[in-house]
């Protein structure tokens, strides 16, 4: 199998946050099956109750650390920045993977029009896909490898494009992705000033088979519906072929700019 880190100096240690299931459990196994890869770092609310991360730590074992931290809890993002310094020092990469677009338990559905807007899902969108990866950033950001390649990728979407929206709806997501993208761009910039090597973009997966887009996969054009294991490779091979230029940019799947 094709290594999908051969730009980044090996061995390789990545943190991928959100990493339970969907996109991110497909990162981290795809990266735990590399042999560039020494160390897997993989988090999210309750990793350890997710059979996938278990089944990799059964076959993996200690190149997989399972991490708790929920992005909307600052002190479990901290804890979560010690131990992985007191386990390996640095990181080369980080997966800022979680995303949130609709939760059953709160009733909590896309917005189809301005009536349905509430005030308590919006603001979970936003702690979710935009204030949460942020402060992963802000507490992981010195972990990152220094005087050497090393990438900080943000799991944007589409939707989240103003220029691209021509649809409407579903304000929340697509807002709490806008804000994501300018922290995005707002971090690449303090970042390449003090390492030009640390690249920090976003990226639009495609349709992917997961929870989150289940319920809305309906119209999606034949062929155009990922399998979690092609979505995630697709994004790592972009990521492997990126270089210090491409720092504060919006890439999708195939590897094309998205527009702002
Ligand atoms: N699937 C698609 O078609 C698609 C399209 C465009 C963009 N995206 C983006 O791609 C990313 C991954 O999506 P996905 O489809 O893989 O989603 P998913 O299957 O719903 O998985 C979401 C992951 O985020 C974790 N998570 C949720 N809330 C969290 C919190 N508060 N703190 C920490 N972790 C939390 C979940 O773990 P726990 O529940 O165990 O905490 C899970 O590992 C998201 O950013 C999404 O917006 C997806």
């Amino acid at each position: 199998m094709e290594s999908v880190v051969e730009s980044f100096e090996q061995p390789v240690v990545a943190f991928v946050q959100g990493a339970s299931r969907g996109i991110g459990l497909g990162l981290t196994e795809l990266l735990l099956r590399d042999e560039g890869v020494a160390r897997v770092w993989a988090s999210s609310r309750s990793p350890h109750r997710s059979d996938g991360l278990s089944r990799l730590r059964a076959e993996f074992g200690e190149r997989l650390e399972r991490v708790a931290m929920d992005v909307t809890d600052e002190a479990a993002i901290a804890e979560a920045a010690r131990r992985v310094k007191d386990g390996s020092g640095e990181l080369d990469l980080l997966l800022n993977v979680t995303g949130l677009l609709h939760d059953e338990r709160l009733g909590m559905r896309p917005e189809k029009s301005l009536r349905d807007l509430d005030m308590t899902h919006m603001r979970r969108s936003f702690e979710v896909n935009a204030i949460g990866p942020a402060l992963v950033i802000k507490h992981l950001h010195g972990l990152m490898r220094h005087g050497r390649r090393a990438v900080i990728a943000n799991l944007s979407a589409r939707v989240g494009s103003i220029g691209d929206n021509r649809l409407g709806g579903w304000y929340g997501y697509r807002a709490s992705k806008a804000a994501q993208n300018q922290i995005t761009r707002t971090a690449s910039i303090e970042l390449a000033r003090r390492a030009p090597e640390l690249l920090c973009v976003a990226l639009h997966p495609g349709t992917v088979d997961t929870g989150l887009s289940e319920p809305f996969q309906q119209g999606v054009p034949e062929g155009k519906l990922f399998e979690v294991e092609r979505a995630a490779r697709q994004l790592l091979e972009v990521l492997d072929g990126l270089g210090p230029e491409h720092t504060g940019s919006f890439f999708d799947w195939a590897g094309e700019p998205v527009e702002w």
